[in-house]
């Protein structure tokens, strides 16, 4: 079967594919982002709720004045105020375990910079910071609002001990001015881990819904290019010739109504095609007349070879359409003296070597002849080598043995045949038996061995 060559890059399949993986490309996209938006933003902002209590609440456990006292130098950590404010930031921090850290800072003079007061967690040497460590908090925005009420981070901040989340709320003197803020950052593992787990769940099912895109896609496109690729083979058998060919109708969809539609066509075009050649059968028969109606001796000779050639086929046990072509063949086997000098043809005394060469063309004016209307090889073989002969001896391509096809071999004993058993302008008719004595005597050298057989065995039944 032949298929249609064309690259996978400008396919139809292709073309499916890609508008199924995109489209879903944008629904999953679509469907992830909305289940991040309000699922994810609101365990983040739950979170962020929480922190800012917590924050507030240990906030208020500070004493400001006692904060106040802290030397901002390195030595400060020794003062009795860290001491106190330290042991109650710790206090806080056991009964609240998702605290990592908690931590108090001031402002600076310069704008974003802060310095720890108390930071009490012990990380190196006991220390985290000093009090007076400066500390950049310009990345950190929500820093700045904590001198006027609780805030939290917006995004997750990552270091080496993990992920964590941090809030902020301000620590105020008695007359209700914020001296300080007070930090706290509590572990973000589980909002990291279930941001994370989204993540890859959206990929996952992004990843999912391509193979499962790619899969339909040319599911989808191979339900369309299949009987196309049908039609395509039907149109390359009509194309050749072929008006018989039909494609298999398999729906009762558009593409099914094109199969439907294109045997339809086919149909048609056979109709056309063989009224046409029935036409021109008519007139090559017409012309055969008015050649044999010239010559008194092969008045009906074509009609009757056609018969004999019609009779041995069917015996040889040939299909109805090959028979009918054998015996259309036959009926024009002789058109070509059409273009031989009638003074030739009707000759009664020898020929000469020249006539005899004339003579000899008449299959291959024949064969061109009928060239031009006949869509049949095989019929022009038959129509140019009906005067081969089995040994190789015959013309005009001495061809022998099985390379001479069998319905010419037919045609040329039916030919044979009806010649011996008609009168001729030098010699009488044949009776049967000598006919038959003919066929015999050359059998395997002029004629066809097994055609020969099939023809005596007919004339003994008619008999
Ligand atoms: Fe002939």
């Amino acid at each position: 079967m032949r298929t249609i060559n064309i690259p996978f890059g400008r396919s139809f399949q292709l073309k499916v594919i890609l508008l199924l993986v995109l489209s879903l490309f944008f629904i999953a996209t679509l469907s992830n982002y909305l289940i991040y938006k309000f699922s994810y933003d609101a365990q983040f902002n739950q979170l962020r709720d929480k922190l800012k209590v917590i924050a507030q609440t240990a906030a208020l456990f500070v004493d400001a004045d006692t904060l106040a006292q802290v030397p901002m130098t390195k030595d400060g950590v020794n003062s009795q105020a860290y001491k106190t404010i330290a042991e109650k930031l710790r206090a806080i921090k056991r009964v609240n375990p998702p605290i990592k850290y908690i931590y108090t800072m001031a402002k600076t003079d310069k704008e974003g910079i802060w310095q720890f007061v108390v930071d009490p967690e012990p990380l190196v040497n006991g220390i985290t910071s000093y009090p007076g460590d400066k500390f950049n908090a310009t990345r950190y925005t929500e820093i700045a609002k904590a001198f006027f009420g609780p805030a939290a981070d917006t995004k997750l901040e990552t270091d080496q001990w993990g992920v964590f989340l941090s809030g902020y709320a301000p620590i105020r003197d008695k007359t209700g001015k914020a001296i300080a803020m007070l930090g706290v950052d509590v572990a973000a593992d589980d909002v990291y881990a279930f941001q994370k787990g989204i993540k890859q769940r959206g990929f996952l099912v992004l990843l999912l819904g391509v193979f499962i895109s790619i899969f339909l896609g040319m599911l989808i496109s191979k339900s369309i290019t299949n009987p196309i690729n049908e039609l395509v083979e039907g149109t390359y058998h009509i194309s050749e010739g072929d008006l018989r060919y039909r494609v298999r109708v398999r729906t009762s969809d558009e593409i099914g109504e094109l199969a439907r539609s294109f045997n339809q066509m086919s149909e048609n075009l056979f109709d056309v095609r063989k009224k046409l050649l029935d036409y021109f059968y008519r007139i090559a028969q017409s012309l055969v007349r008015i050649l044999e109606a010239k010559d008194q001796y092969t008045r009906g000779h074509s009609e009757r070879v056609a018969d004999f050639a019609e009779k041995i086929a069917i015996k040889m046990g040939f299909p109805k359409d090959k028979i009918d072509l054998l015996k259309e063949a036959a009926l024009l086997h002789d058109i070509g003296k059409i273009g031989i000098k009638e003074s030739i043809l009707n000759k009664e005394g020898k020929l000469t070597p020249e006539e005899w060469d004339t003579i000899q063309k008449h299959p291959i004016i024949g064969e061109d002849i009928i060239k031009p209307v006949s869509i049949s090889e095989e019929m022009l073989a038959i129509v140019r080598g009906h005067h081969e002969r089995y040994d190789g001896g015959g013309y005009p391509d001495k061809i022998n043995g099985e390379n001479i096809n069998i319905f010419t071999a037919i045609v040329s004993v039916a030919d044979a045949y009806d010649a011996m058993t008609s009168p001729r302008a030098y010699r009488p008719a044949l009776t049967r038996e000598d006919s038959l004595k003919q066929l015999n005597i050359n059998r395997g050298s002029q004629f066809h061995p097994e055609v020969v057989d099939t023809l005596i065995e007919i004339l003994k039944t008619e008999r």
